[in-house]
């Protein structure tokens, strides 16, 4: 008698497991993301996993635990390198993934041009035809002979031919278009994304080859079944960027072989993506001289500090509710630090319309940039120019005070080589910071935001 086939229905949104449908997912309130999964095969792939890792239910000392080091390939881009956390280790898995058009396609082909010049590499494509690839590696200027396409979406051929020609490292790009025929559901579904994703893994694993896979964000940019896919592989990368803008930033969202602080910034030319290795310069390019409104700020995106210039436009409103707008930082605060600057500062801006614009479309994201913006903001208002060469940054507390921030010293640094001469930041940083930098650049110690208005204009 054959077997009943056993379902569950999954949310494709939050992985949440039910037996029964639901048109809207208890646990994220989602409406029509449960999907049908097939269970039948779940043991063999559970008990596939469990043979591979030693005796069952033997517990070990964690010294007598025989390692051998982690083995890591460099694929040639340092930036890359970096966010992986030195490079490819030998036998992960790792998701690769951005909005369309982004880059992923273009990067992983660049990767391969360096790495293909020891390894072999089979790339797998289910997106384009090997032609299409062919043209791009051309314009990329990718032609090693150890870089194999193929324009391939059946899962079951490409692991067969990953056990006969056991590459060193397979790309598949992408997940959402690659599916294995057994199941019923169709291609790019959470059901196929998982299972493809798994028996990608057990071929890859069994020969400790490194596979990176590439996966589409959906329109609420998340991987289309993202808990599921983050949950199988050892390291999330997102590539970001802003549609007006040509540089990308490569970020490490999970990664169990190093931090997923670094970000690696890299600029889209005609030739492929470039590693950008001074991002602050290329932020501060263009800024306008002797324009009340702007200020610098500084934020760390990882252990790395890049330099960003704020612009705040202040005119009289002819609304009855003043306008108020941001792009690259919160509204929210935006709004508090307003709030403080009229309770603390005496700058009022009750009828004023706010916009407030971080150029080159970074996200400052940390509190450390408020006082940049507050003083962009003032400036503005006062239609006083703050001085080119200097750089501020500080959290705002509600009581006005400049509250200190992280990585002060690394901050400043930045700023030094950057060319600026004067920085304002919180008073209690200021002990933290060493006299030889002090004798490098000035510093100015601020308690409250009135102080560090002062410290920026003469
Ligand atoms: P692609 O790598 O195909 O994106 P993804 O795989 O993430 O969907 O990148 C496509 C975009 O990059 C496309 O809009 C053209 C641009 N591009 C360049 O600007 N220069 C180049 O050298 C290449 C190959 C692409
Ligand atoms: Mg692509």
């Amino acid at each position: 008698m054959a077997n009943k086939i056993k379902s569950v229905f999954v949310c494709n949104a939050c992985g949440y497991e039910n037996p029964k449908w639901y048109g809207r997912c208890p646990q994220c309130g989602e409406w029509d993301t449960f999907e049908e999964r097939i269970i039948n095969d779940e043991p063999a792939s559970i008990s596939k996993l469990k043979s591979n890792s030693g005796k069952r239910g033997l517990a070990q000392q964690i010294k007598d635990i025989q390692s051998d080091g982690e083995h890591r390939y460099l694929t040639g881009l340092s930036e890359f390198d970096r966010v992986l956390g030195g490079g490819i280790v030998k036998g992960s898995l790792v998701l690769l993934s951005g909005d369309p058009g982004i880059g992923k396609s273009t990067i992983l082909l660049q990767v391969c041009q360096h790495l293909g010049e020891n390894l072999k590499i089979l790339y797998v494509s289910g997106e384009e035809s090997a032609h299409q690839i062919k043209l791009r590696a051309d314009r990329l200027g990718v032609d090693s002979p150890n870089v194999f396409i193929m324009s391939e979406t059946d899962v079951e051929i490409i692991c067969e031919h990953i056990k006969s020609d056991k590459p060193d490292l397979v790309i598949i790009d992408s997940i959402q278009t690659v599916m294995l025929s057994e199941l019923s559901s169709s291609c790019g579904s959470l059901t196929q994304v998982r299972e493809s994703t798994n028996f990608i893994m057990r071929t890859a694993k069994d020969f400790n080859i490194p596979v990176i896979i590439v996966g589409h964000v959906n329109k609420d940019g998340n991987i289309a079944g993202p808990k599921v896919l983050e949950h199988i592989v050892d390291a999330v990368l997102y590539i970001e960027g802003e549609r007006n803008y040509n540089y990308r930033i490569l970020r490490a969202v999970k990664n169990r072989y190093g931090s997923t602080n670094e970000i690696g910034v890299f600029e889209m030319l005609d030739n492929g993506l470039r590693e950008v290795l001074n991002p602050s310069m290329m932020m501060l390019e263009g800024r306008p001289k002797n324009s009340s409104g702007s200020c610098v700020a500084c934020t760390m995106e990882g252990s790395r500090p890049i330099l960003a210039e704020v612009q705040g436009l202040v005119t009289p409103t002819s609304f009855g509710n003043p306008r108020r707008m941001t792009n690259g930082f919160d509204f929210n605060r935006m709004n508090m630090i307003l709030a403080v600057l009229e309770k603390r500062g005496g700058y009022f801006f009750a009828n004023k319309d706010v916009y407030l614009n971080v150029v080159g479309g970074l996200k400052l994201l940390e509190p450390a940039a408020d006082l940049s913006v507050a003083l962009a903001l003032v400036s503005s208002l006062k239609d006083t120019v703050v001085r080119e060469d200097v750089l501020a940054f500080g959290e705002i507390g509600l009581a006005g005070e400049i509250r200190s921030v992280s990585h002060c010293e690394q901050r400043i640094r930045e700023a030094t080589r950057l060319g600026f001469t004067r920085v304002v930041i919180p008073k209690d940083n200021l002990k933290s910071v060493s006299k030889e930098l002090q004798k490098e650049i000035e510093v100015i110690g601020v308690k409250y935001i009135s102080q560090a208005f002062d410290a920026i204009i003469n």
